[in-house]
């Protein structure tokens, strides 16, 4: 990556998951599954979901406020927040602007990014390359996500994957000669994913109508094993290529904060790279895939393990719909 006078660092971070929770007991009672199923074939015990009305603004309200109270930060000083989703309140405006306005900062802008999985990840990247260019002090990069509103709860095979939750940092400018903060990305599109894992209606090729909510096209359709070749292949694929790049070797990492899709892609990705189980951050369990949310919830998992210090080397990965991929590099700072 080009050197750049400035480099970004997160100074805070904040999550939020609402009460109710959905257990494979639970699941089990409305689909022909088992709670030794989903285990075995996830990792998933558990998952959180927001109660009717409760919407993704709210959810990435709740993370912002904690988020910006662990730096006593003042919304109004904010100048830009990038909200990585793809539950938006609606299709328009963008939840960013929702968000903005529940929180009252009032002299930001910013925007709505659409990556699925990878969606915290690219935002953290956008986030962090404004602050490089020196146009910009602080950056709010928030992922929320509620998969409830866009799950099948009759298709045994995606209901028991998704969760709701969110999560917030703060990027800021690091003080000159800070070696904590951002170090590397590596992020990669490949549209040939959009045939497994995609969600058919209510878009332009498809717009709403009475047909579309007849055939259930509003909902996740997934072709999972499909989906985790693929995640099992190109999560150690970025992830080796950044480590490489950088020359930093799998035990000089400190900890690896991986999308939580599914906990055999977890593992086999750790597995492959031959880290340390123990800095290995899985907390699927207990909230399933919450899309934007699990790097951001991963990160207050890791952190309460004691595996993020000031200057602990970390690595990020995901993969998602799209397809979309990344890994990001970076020293923790708070
Ligand atoms: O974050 C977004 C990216 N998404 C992912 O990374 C997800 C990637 N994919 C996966 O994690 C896995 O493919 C799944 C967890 C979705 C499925 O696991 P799998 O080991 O690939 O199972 P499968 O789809 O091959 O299904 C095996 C069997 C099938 O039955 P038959 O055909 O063998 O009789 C399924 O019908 O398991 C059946 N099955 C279930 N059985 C009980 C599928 N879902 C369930 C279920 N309970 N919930």
């Amino acid at each position: 990556m080009p050197s750049t006078p400035y480099r970004a660092r997160i100074s805070a971070l904040g999550s939020y998951v609402p009460p109710r929770l959905l257990t494979n007991d639970d699941l089990s009672k409305m689909v022909d599954t088992t709670d030794e199923w989903i285990r075995t074939r996830t990792g998933i015990a558990e998952r959180h979901l927001v109660e009717p009305g409760m919407a993704t603004s709210d959810m990435a309200v709740a993370a912002a406020r904690a988020c910006l109270a662990e730096r006593g930060f003042d919304p109004a000083r904010l100048r830009m927040l990038i909200l990585a989703t793809v539950t938006p309140d609606m299709m328009f405006p963008s939840t960013a602007c929702l968000v903005q306005q529940k929180l009252g900062a009032e002299k930001c802008w910013g925007f709505d990014l659409s990556a699925a999985c990878s969606g915290f990840l690219y935002a953290l990247t956008t986030g962090a390359q404004m602050i490089a260019a020196g146009v910009i002090e602080h950056v709010l990069v928030i992922g929320a996500d509620t998969m409830s509103s866009i799950i099948d709860y009759q298709d045994r095979a995606t209901c028991v994957l998704f969760g709701d939750g969110a999560g917030a940092v703060l990027l800021e400018r690091a003080e000159p000669g800070d070696e904590n903060g951002f170090l590397d990305f590596v992020h990669q599109i490949e549209g040939e994913g959009a045939a497994y894992l995609y969600m058919p209606a209510g878009g332009s090729r498809c717009p709403a109508s009475q047909e579309t909510v007849a055939k259930r096209m509003h909902y996740v359709h997934q072709e999972g094993q499909q989906v985790f070749k693929y995640a099992i292949r190109k999560m150690y694929e970025l992830c080796k290529e950044i480590l490489d790049r950088n020359r930093i070797t799998p035990d000089q990492l400190d900890c690896f904060i991986p999308h939580q899709a599914n906990q055999r892609i977890i593992t086999a990705t750790g597995e492959r790279l031959g880290l340390d189980p123990e800095k290995i951050i899985i907390n699927i369990g207990r909230y399933g895939n919450t899309t934007a949310g699990t790097i951001p919830l991963a990160m207050a998992e890791a952190r309460r393990r004691g595996l993020l210090r000031p200057g602990s080397l970390v690595l990020l990965a995901a993969v998602g719909a799209g397809y979309t991929a990344g890994a990001t590099l970076l020293r923790w700072s708070v």
